[in-house]
């Protein structure tokens, strides 16, 4: 059976949720429809985290994920349960964020103040059976790194945060946890397909869920006009100025639920020897991040800067893969690895490399009945050094002006298997072959790097086209990456030295 709603919970109660109401953005639906107006929207475009709201999926069981409500569909929440500050503490019995917030003086207008105190509540209940419950061993600014306020300064709201590690810590983190019967209940709704319409004097709009990858590989085949949406933190974004319940003939098919999507394995390794990480398209930021911990720091730490934790929580690898945007943050160092990408169709399945697979401004080589199912990332060798570098106008929850990737190891005093690749330079993320070519075999000295920065200059100036827009000069990105390049080899080894 096909169904025309999507259901979920807010707050403890479940709701079944039709036509336009399903495909408004969660702070719109919280708002307008619930009147659950705690949830505020300052920017709209998942920036600032005012609008952040905890979700909890039957997939995860007893964590609660920070999201921005702004840019995530109802449509995409059936079957999990949403957590908005009317669903945390009382008037009379606060929550330790919420009482730490108000005995610091960390509010004044308190616009962003429910998302603030959600964020922090998320991070002390998911580590409350950890050892970094310690009010000292949390990380509160990069927590924090989501929310942006606007009136109190940063400090009044950091106390507060750890003065209500310490308080959780000794008891009192009183919100929800969904029991197993809501999870009983969302595992059974998300095992039905969706089949969803809005109907508008300017067209219909269809959205639907499929509950696996073979059922939603089979739709496409027959449906190849329909629009792919993963974590939608960036087609949302685009839909702001355009709301989907007025959109015309629309198609839009679901698929950052898909379980298969969501693995993160080792596969068979490199023809070039090198080990390979087989993440499934569908994987979260987050996810990728706490492997790559362990198996590739550097990428761990640039993802460190991908939004801030909201972002990084909804997000997907495949979707910033399609959206092929030139300041995508994975595409530099996809492109310095040989990754390759895998499309599955519902008859067949292919493997594209990188570099072959991007080949235009936002535009991927994909057939319209195939879907990104994985990317297959090379890790470096132990002898291979891999910096990944972003430059942008704020250090968190920022985009790229420039993002560099460089590979490359030394071996008795040369530079070998030479690897750059740049984002923000031009219409999309490129390989600098020229660049790469000039560095190979030199010796293994600052110098080299600083004769290979000039010459990748003369490859700006001809091959290379950024524009000047609100996050820089044209003059100043090629600028910066002149100086990225001239120091990648320094820098690296200043980091070396304890
Ligand atoms: Fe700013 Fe949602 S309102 S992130
Ligand atoms: Fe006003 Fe934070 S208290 S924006």
């Amino acid at each position: 059976m096909v169904s025309d709603h999507v259901v979920l919970w807010v707050n403890g109660t479940a709701h079944a949720v039709h036509g336009a109401d399903a495909v408004q953005p969660l702070s719109a639906f919280l708002r307008s429809t619930l009147h659950l107006t705690g949830t505020k929207v300052a920017c709209g475009t998942g920036d600032c985290g005012a609008c952040t709201v905890l979700v909890a999926s039957p997939q995860v069981h007893g964590q609660w994920t920070p999201i921005n409500a702004c840019i995530r569909y109802v449509f995409q929440l059936h079957g999990c349960h949403v957590l908005t500050i009317e669903g945390v503490g009382t008037a009379t019995a606060l929550v330790p964020a919420q009482r730490a917030v108000a005995a610091r003086h960390a509010s004044q207008c308190g616009f962003c103040t429910p998302g603030i105190v959600l964020s922090m509540t998320a991070v002390l209940h998911n580590s409350a059976n950890t050892a970094s419950t310690a009010a000292k061993a949390i990380d509160w600014p990069t927590a924090l790194s989501g929310n942006l306020c606007r009136c109190t300064g940063y400090q009044a709201v950091l106390d507060a945060a750890t003065e209500a590690a310490t308080t959780a810590q000794a008891g009192g983190l009183a919100i929800p946890v969904p029991d197993s019967a809501w999870r009983d209940e969302a595992i059974r709704h998300a095992a039905t397909p969706v089949d969803l319409r809005v109907c508008s004097p300017e067209g219909t709009l269809r959205v639907v869920r499929c509950p696996s990858l073979a059922e939603t590989l089979k739709h496409l085949q027959t449906n190849p006009d329909a629009v792919i949406i993963g974590g939608a933190t960036d087609f949302a974004v685009e839909q702001t100025d355009r709301p989907a319940s007025v959109a015309r003939d629309r198609h839009w098919l679901a698929t950052d639920h898909l379980a298969e999507l969501q693995m993160i394995r080792e596969g068979a390794p490199h023809a070039s020897g090198h080990r390979v990480l087989e993440i499934g398209a569908g994987v979260r930021w987050s996810a990728l991040q706490e492997v790559c911990i362990h198996t590739c720091p550097p990428l761990a730490e640039i993802i460190g800067r991908v939004g801030g934790p909201q972002i990084r929580h909804a997000g997907t690898i495949g979707g910033n893969i399609m959206t092929a945007s030139p300041i995508a943050d994975l595409l530099p160092m996809l492109l310095v690895m040989n990754a390759e990408v895998v499309l599955t169709a519902a008859d067949a399945s292919r493997r594209v490399p990188i570099a072959q697979f991007i080949i235009g401004y936002r535009t991927v080589d994909r057939r319209l009945n195939e879907l990104l199912t994985a990317v297959l990332l090379s890790l470096p060798h132990d002898d291979e050094v891999l910096r990944l570098t972003k430059v942008s106008r704020r250090h968190d929850g920022d985009i790229a002006t420039v993002a560099l990737a460089v590979r490359w190891r030394e071996e008795q005093e040369t530079l070998r298997d030479v690897a750059i690749a740049v984002g923000g330079m031009g219409p999309m993320a490129v390989r600098l072959t020229h660049t790469e070519q000039a560095l190979e075999g030199q010796p293994a000295t600052d110098a080299s790097w600083s004769v290979a920065a000039s010459q990748a200059m003369d490859v700006a100036r001809d091959a290379l086209h950024p524009r000047s827009d609100v996050r820089g000069a044209a003059a100043y990105r090629r600028e910066v990456l002149r100086n990225l390049l001239a120091f990648t080899r320094a820098d690296q080894q200043a980091e070396r030295v304890p």
